[in-house]
């Protein structure tokens, strides 16, 4: 197939390919992993610690595995602003660097979150394997209160 050039550059698909590569240069200060001090992740029961790092470290550790299409603009601006919003509200790998009060508070929000809110329902809608059981969310409940009562 010969291609016309003037014909290339009319076509929308052209156009789409340039600005979709272009997009992917614009830079995000959202380190996937950051300086991390394993002292300082939070201390939970398997059970526990698997949830967490199953549905919640996405967007609350200093490591995140971005699956690939998380990887690509736009997709990527949108999972970076959740995790640079996420970490900001609660941080599990630097759990040990809160105060006691921070660390009650989280606590206190966790049962109300696991309802509806968390995982982020927009984040869900692409991975459903992150979406919490019944049982999951008994067992995250029951730590968090658990928990609570050590700190106090
Ligand atoms: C896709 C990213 C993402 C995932 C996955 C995620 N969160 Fe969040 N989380 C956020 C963001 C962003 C915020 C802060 C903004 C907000 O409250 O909506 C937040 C805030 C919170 C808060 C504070 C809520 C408040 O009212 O201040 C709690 C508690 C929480 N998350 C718990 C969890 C738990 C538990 C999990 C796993 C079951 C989880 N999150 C998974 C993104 C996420």
């Amino acid at each position: 197939m010969v291609l016309n050039f003037n014909t290339l550059l009319k076509s929308f698909w052209f156009w789409f390919l340039i600005i979709f590569i272009s997009i992917q240069f614009i830079p995000m200060n959202v380190p996937e992993k950051l300086k991390d001090d394993p002292t300082k992740e939070i201390e939970t029961p398997k059970e526990v610690k698997n949830i967490l790092k199953h549905s919640c470290y996405v967007c609350h550790s200093n490591s995140l595995h971005f699956p690939w299409y998380d990887k690509i603009a736009p997709a990527s601006w949108f999972a970076k602003e959740h995790v640079k919003n996420g970490r900001r509200a609660i941080n599990f790998s630097n759990w040990k660097n809160y105060t006691k009060e921070k660390q009650l508070n989280i606590l206190k929000k966790i049962p109300k979150s696991v309802i509806i809110r968390m995982p982020l329902p927009s984040y869900l809608w692409l991975h459903d394997e992150a979406k919490l059981s019944q049982d999951e969310k008994k067992l995250l409940k029951k730590w968090a209160k658990n928990l609570t009562e050590k700190i106090k």
